[in-house]
């Protein structure tokens, strides 16, 4: 069995947008990305605003398809699965904005049960077990169970969203710009959270952000994206490359890393 969970190759994509009066340019966005996961490891996708990365997670999760070019997740081309279902069960995705993705007026059991009560028919009691069991691994307090969403903090409905996404004990878990929206010492903690996560539960991490930092802070390797190509691959265990991109430079200097 290969240690590989998810790949990219050559994947490129190209938007065309017709409207009935005219024909739009057509918009490559991707072009020529490859790259490996390997399981319980963690990959950083850093790069400036429009460089790709969300289209990319877009490509990955299913909901957009590639121009040319696969994604193979658990060795299975996802372009080729019929039933997207269960290999929906094993990726799950954390976006930057907790209170658009959680429904404001659901209860904290009601969000991190959406996905068991999708998947499974389990009784009212084990469905509270099963999410008091989500709250502990989030770092939520089991007790705040029946609170309503917008009882929580910023933070703690991003860690609502963190449980929610771990309800289906996914091999992989992608987090498109998930620490933007907060403040540093709440990223501190869920970047806390999430080495937590992928050491002791496994779970490899596909970190986007265009913050380079927090890519360096949760990822063994990164690759760095440019207006859809990949200028830069780093590994964490070999420090900052002598070689740099220009536009690996700009992320540092914006990150006052250099
Ligand atoms: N459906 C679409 N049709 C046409 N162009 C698109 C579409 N979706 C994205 N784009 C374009 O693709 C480019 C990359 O967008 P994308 O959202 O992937 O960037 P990003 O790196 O995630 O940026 P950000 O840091 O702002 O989230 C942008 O120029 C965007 O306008
Ligand atoms: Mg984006």
């Amino acid at each position: 069995m290969t240690d590989i969970l998810l790949s990219c190759e050559h994947v490129c994509k190209t938007y065309t947008k017709e409207t009935w009066f005219s024909k739009k340019e057509p918009k490559t966005v991707l072009t020529d990305i490859n790259f490996s996961l390997k399981y319980g490891r963690s990959l950083g996708i850093a790069g400036i605003n429009g460089a790709g990365k969300s289209t990319l997670s877009k490509i990955i999760l299913g909901i957009e398809k590639p121009s040319s070019g696969s994604v193979y997740f658990q060795g299975i081309n996802i372009s080729e699965l019929r039933r997207k279902r269960d290999f929906r069960k094993n990726m799950q995705a954390v976006f930057q904005n907790p209170a658009s993705a959680l429904n404001p007026r659901w209860s904290a059991l009601k969000i991190v049960t959406e996905p068991l009560r999708n998947f499974f028919s389990l009784t009212e009691r084990e469905y509270a077990e099963k999410a008091e069991h989500l709250m502990e691994l989030a770092e939520l307090n089991p007790k705040d169970l029946h609170k309503n969403c917008m009882q929580f903090s910023g933070g703690q409905q991003q860690r609502l969203a963190i449980a929610r996404a771990l309800a289906l004990s996914p091999q992989l878990l992608i987090l498109d710009e998930a620490l933007s929206s907060l403040d540093m010492s709440t990223q501190a903690k869920l970047i806390e959270l999430l080495h937590h996560l992928k050491d002791k539960h496994s779970i490899s991490l596909l970190v986007i952000s265009h913050d380079i930092r927090v890519t360096f802070n949760l990822c063994d390797d990164i690759i760095v994206l440019n207006q859809g190509k990949i200028s830069d691959r780093l590994h964490k265990e070999q420090g900052l490359p002598e070689e740099r991109s220009p536009f690996l430079q700009k992320l540092l200097a914006s990150a006052k890393c250099v």
